[in-house]
């Protein structure tokens, strides 16, 4: 049954029980935790960030605010890194000396850990670990502000574009798919015995958080020509760092020398990026949050995706590209 969460947070709201759907209760690691789908979109979430949602939709913006936003899985941690080090005079000592999530926090994770998977206390390492982790602390934190979100924009503060800068990534969906189930891998939501090929069911049945995918990508590929908008795609970016550097550079207005454009590819490059402390998650996996093997930095290529479909499942995955992208121009770039 649809019910309204507050009168300042305008979309219907269905929770889920996972005992009675059973597609999602298959995949998942634990059948306690529930689910909602948000809006007329049905953006698909734990039902935890019900509490949440409104007081997000309602944040105060500043005008030297900037968010990272992307579907998950979509190169958002490299883009963070990117976009920080360009905003902030190319503070290596920083960059390097403390975590990206206390430079550039996560505005909606504290809704996103799914309690009952963890014990308590590995609820209060990922807390530390991932400070700050409420919408109070964040809009305590001084300008200017870095704020990484994978919400949907319709589901950020509606004068989110005209206030402050956005710099979305898009990549292609087969990939964000392999990336996320190995992601819920690492972090043991899902059963171990899952396959990718159920997995792929999942996702494009829209029971992965954030999904709908094409609902996420084009909201923002909408708003791509907003002088406040970087729309960057994971395939050019990788393809081309020294260019992608540039683009975000110029977006902020900043000018980098040649040699800053080069050092900061070098820092990004995935091999050093997969070593970096500050990045890469690893005290995650050193607490048991994250299970041993596999990685937050994981490949990083793009068509990885061409490993794990079969032929009815490739042809699956063009019939519902082309299905969702009836009607719009949006097109994956040719890398
Ligand atoms: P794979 O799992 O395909 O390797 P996010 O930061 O949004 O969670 O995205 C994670 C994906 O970006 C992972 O993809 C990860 O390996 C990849 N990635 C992270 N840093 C990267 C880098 N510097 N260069 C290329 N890919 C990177």
């Amino acid at each position: 049954m649809d019910c309204k969460l507050s009168n300042d947070f305008p979309f219907e709201v269905e929770i889920l029980n996972t005992k009675d759907n059973p597609e999602i209760k298959d995949y998942l690691n634990d059948d306690q935790v529930s689910f909602a789908r948000v809006g007329p979109k049905k953006f698909f979430f734990p039902s935890d960030f019900l509490s949440m949602a409104p007081s997000i939709y309602n944040m105060a913006l500043r005008s030297d605010d900037t968010f990272v936003v992307t579907f998950p899985k979509s190169g958002t941690t490299m883009t963070q890194e990117l976009v920080w080090i360009v905003c902030n005079n190319s503070d290596y000592e920083k960059a390097k000396s403390s975590p990206l999530n206390e430079r550039f926090p996560f505005l909606e994770l504290s809704s996103m850990v799914r309690k009952l998977s963890y014990t308590e206390n590995e609820i209060e390492v990922l807390k530390k670990a991932m400070m700050p982790v409420s919408i109070n602390e964040i809009e305590k934190m001084p300008s200017p502000r870095f704020i990484k979100s994978h919400l949907p924009l319709s589901l950020l503060p509606t004068s989110l574009l005209d206030q402050t800068k956005v710099v979305y990534v898009a990549r292609d969906p087969r990939d964000v798919a392999v990336s996320y189930y190995y992601h819920d891998k690492l972090m043991n939501l899902s059963k171990p015995e899952n396959d990718f090929k159920q997995y792929w069911k999942y996702f494009v049945s829209d029971n992965i958080s954030f999904g709908p995918y094409f609902e996420h990508v084009l909201e923002a590929w909408e708003k791509r020509n907003h002088p406040n908008m970087l729309f960057l795609f994971y395939e050019e970016v990788t393809k081309d760092l020294p260019r992608a550097i540039q683009r975000v550079a110029n977006f902020f207005g900043k000018t980098l020398s040649d040699d800053q454009v080069n050092k900061l590819a070098d820092h990004l490059d995935f091999d050093n990026f997969k070593k970096n402390k500050s990045v890469n998650l690893e005290y995650l996996q050193e607490n048991g949050i994250f299970r041993s093997d596999g990685a937050f930095i994981r490949k990083g290529k793009s068509g990885g995706w061409q490993d794990y479909f079969d032929e009815e499942m490739s042809a699956q995955a063009d019939k519902w590209i082309a299905r969702n992208l009836q009607g719009s121009d949006f097109r994956f770039p040719d890398c």
